[in-house]
């Protein structure tokens, strides 16, 4: 990734946190993009002590506007955009499918399937005015098979999916590659918090993998920097899945 201009989203926590980090240790400058500003300042702050590029953006990925606004920064102040890491995404309080009321649908929607989109149709106009680029798009296990309660949040991360193969379709030619990882439970306030409301889970969890742990933000992070780069140049529209083998039951 060595002088390359990378945008990652939901940079404030988790994930997107630990990937600004590998992205800067890869040797990209980056444009951490996410809404809560004192983490993203603290986050810039350490990567540009440690002698990397970093800036943020203050933005809501549903909000078209704010993500122009990002990648707009992405080019002015690297010049062009080659890599974008679309992590950015919600989950939602446990029910059944009949129980889901349309507030939560449309906040998970919002973050996770219109965000993704919004992402990738501003990134693709800057690459495309670049001459190409390669973006990594955030899905889940969820996005491969389903468990019970959380449909809205299955059926966004199949979205995902979707739209990450149908980009890849579209715009290889043009030298942009497009690309989704699946990571399975991983350390990170979202699961924490779901941790926290669902404590016998994470035994389940635990049971029902190959590699019994939670992973760690970065071991996910190390997927998606690889997709990113050069060194998976023949890689296009596939789905890497980073579970420990969760999928494989
Ligand atoms: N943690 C897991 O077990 C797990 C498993 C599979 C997939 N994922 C996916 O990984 C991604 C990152 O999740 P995480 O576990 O690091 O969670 P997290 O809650 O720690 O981080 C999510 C990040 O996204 C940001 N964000 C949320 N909504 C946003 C919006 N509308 N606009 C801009 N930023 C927004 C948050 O501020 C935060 O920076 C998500 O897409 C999630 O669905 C997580």
């Amino acid at each position: 990734m060595t002088g390359k201009s990378a945008l990652i989203t939901g940079a404030s926590a988790g994930i997107g946190a630990a990937a600004a980090r590998v992205f800067c240790r890869e040797g990209a400058s980056v444009t951490l993009v996410a809404r809560r500003e004192p983490q993203l300042a603290l986050l810039m702050e350490e990567l540009r002590t440690a002698g990397h590029q970093a800036q943020y953006v203050v933005a809501d990925v549903s909000r078209t506007e704010d993500v122009a606004r990002a990648v707009k920064a992405a080019v002015t102040t690297y010049g062009r955009l080659d890599a974008a890491f679309n992590n950015a995404g919600i989950g939602a309080t446990p029910k059944p499918m009949h129980l889901l009321d349309e507030d939560t649908y449309d906040s998970v929607m919002d973050t996770n399937v219109r965000g993704v989109w919004n992402c990738m149709r501003h990134e693709i106009r800057a690459m495309l005015a670049g001459g190409g680029g390669s973006i990594v798009n955030n899905s889940s296990t969820a996005g491969l098979v389903a468990t019970p309660v959380t449909a809205a949040y299955i059926a966004s991360k199949h979205a995902v999916l979707g739209f990450t193969k149908a980009a890849a379709s579209e715009y290889a030619a043009q030298g942009i590659r497009v690309n989704a990882i699946a990571p399975g439970s991983t350390r990170s306030e979202m699961i924490d918090a779901w941790l926290q409301e669902n404590p016998a889970m994470e035994e389940v969890l635990l049971q029902s993998a190959p590699l019994p742990r939670i992973a760690s933000p970065t071991e996910i992070a190390e997927a998606a920097v690889w997709l990113c780069s050069d060194r998976a140049s023949f890689v296009l529209g596939t789905t890497l899945s980073v579970d420990g083998g969760w999928t494989t039951r």
